[in-house]
């Protein structure tokens, strides 16, 4: 496949070569996309710009019109557009068959949420005075978009941009550009106008530079490492951008004693190891009550062991390859340092690392400590750490003994236990017996180093709006 930027209606191949984009599980070059800077950058910041202020004034109905067009599109061609996502991802088939439906439901969702964009009327404390408050799109919006979502990332950015009346500006991810490129040929027959979406692929820091710098922008949307993202926030101080930063997480799950342990399992699962266990949001260390932790890990090792390794587009996997060598090697990296410091392993704990493909088997670890670098980073991996506490005060502290706060997990049945736990966490996303929280209406988003606003549900709408207050004298 060959992709292409988008910019002002035009496919365009400018740039200085192009970048090979490979399947993790073969290695082999599924296709190319051009390697875009500056150039094409700017371009496709003034055609967002131009088509911005006629874009703006159409009404949130015609606007819907149109996503739901793209919806149905996106939703028409699920299988062709999973399997591209499969093929330079390495996700299992299913599961990027899900991300198509996630993004689906995010196209959905902000199509129906930007018809319910109200201002206020404030009672003035003077006669003849008027109040008035009201919504509008902020302007251009540039995005910076993460390999392992390569769908659901840029919907849950570009669907509410486009319903809120922005225009927008899309740079997918160097490793998994082609399903960018794919949903940009559907938008396009979906009908937005020229200039009102367009897509660069390239090199993150020129382009980022230009995003960063340009004065037509006015916010940026960004999903990626907390490194960048303080990056990107540096660089944005000159012109003072709107910033939505979601980075990296380091997931914590609780698992009390008087949780179902079968659900508990079922939860763990279903958080660490989706996506070979690369989502932010995936559980990083588990901390399980002494008197169960026999049970529980007896039980997740079994689970564990299940789990098909294998090429996504086989039937039946559910662990695909991770992404590239550097993420082999940090989740090798992690393995053995735990092992070092005392952790046994269960299942797993070891891979295949062979003409260019990465396979890690999902790993058990036994006895893991506070030293470990698995329970203090994101190891990005298939690796389920196991350490142990006695009361719900320590792993609460245990939990939050960390600079990020994206999401977090417990398994409890006790409302009163739960209640403490939840309302003490410091994560901006808690699911309680639910290892998969994620969802198109509910707001997505962390604290503390884990990042800036809230994407997905009203909030995530709220994003691309300015509020203007407007005082009317009589
Ligand atoms: C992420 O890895 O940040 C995205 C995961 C999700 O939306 O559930």
């Amino acid at each position: 496949m060959e992709g292409k930027h988008y910019i002002n209606g035009e496919w365009s191949t400018a740039g200085d070569g192009v970048i090979n984009v490979m399947n993790p599980a073969t290695g082999e070059q599924v296709g190319t996309v051009p390697n875009g800077g500056e150039d094409e950058a700017t371009q496709a910041i003034e055609a967002a710009a131009a088509a911005f202020p006629e874009w703006s004034k159409t009404t949130a109905y015609h606007r819907s019109e149109l996503l739901m067009k793209w919806h149905d599109l996106l939703m028409e061609n699920k299988q062709e557009v999973a399997e591209i996502m499969t093929k330079e991802m390495g996700k299992p088939l299913a599961e990027s068959i899900g991300e198509i439906e996630y993004s689906a439901a995010f196209i959905s969702w902000f199509a129906e949420e930007g018809k319910r964009v109200y201002g206020r009327t404030v009672p003035a404390s003077k006669e003849g005075k008027r109040i008035q408050v009201i919504k509008q799109p902020v302007g251009v919006v540039v995005s910076i978009t993460p390999w392992n979502f390569p769908a659901a990332m840029m919907a849950r950015k570009m669907a509410p941009a486009l319903a809120a009346g922005c225009s927008f500006v899309a740079k997918p991810a160097k490793l998994t550009p082609l399903t960018a490129v794919r949903i940009y040929e559907l938008a396009e027959e979906a009908g937005f106008p020229k200039g009102v979406i367009n897509m660069v692929t390239g090199s993150a820091s020129k382009i980022g530079k230009v995003f960063t710098s340009h004065p037509s922008v006015r916010k940026l949307t960004f999903t990626g490492s907390t490194e960048i993202g303080k990056e990107l926030m540096k660089q944005s101080s000159e012109t003072m951008l709107n910033l939505s930063l979601e980075l990296g997480g380091h997931a914590p799950i609780i698992v009390l004693d008087d949780a179902n342990i079968e659900e508990a399992v079922k939860g763990v699962v279903a958080s660490k190891f989706r996506n070979a266990g690369q989502t932010c949001v995936c559980g990083n260390r588990i901390y399980v009550q002494e008197s169960i932790v026999e049970e529980f890990s007896r039980k997740l090792q079994e689970a564990a062991s299940d789990l098909k390794v294998g090429n996504g587009l086989d039937e039946g996997v559910q662990i695909g390859p991770l992404v590239d060598k550097d993420g082999y090697e940090k989740v090798a990296e992690h393995v053995k340092d735990a092992v070092d410091k005392g952790a046994k392993v269960l299942v797993g704990g070891d891979g295949k690392a062979e003409n260019d493909s990465y396979f890690y088997n999902p790993t058990v670890l036994l006895n893991a400590n506070s030293d470990m670098l698995v329970m203090n980073e994101e190891t990005f991996g298939p690796v389920a750490p196991i350490m142990t506490f006695k009361t719900d005060e320590e792993a609460v502290k245990l939990a939050n003994d960390t600079r990020f706060g994206l999401a977090a997990y417990f398994f409890t049945d006790s409302m009163t236990r739960g209640t403490y736990i939840a309302e003490n966490l410091d994560y901006g996303i808690v699911g309680w017996n639910d290892g998969l929280p994620s969802a198109a209406q509910a707001p997505f988003g962390g604290m503390k180093e884990s990042g800036i606003g809230r994407e997905g549900g009203q909030e995530g709408l709220e994003a691309f709006l300015e509020t203007k207050y407007i005082s009317i004298q009589l």
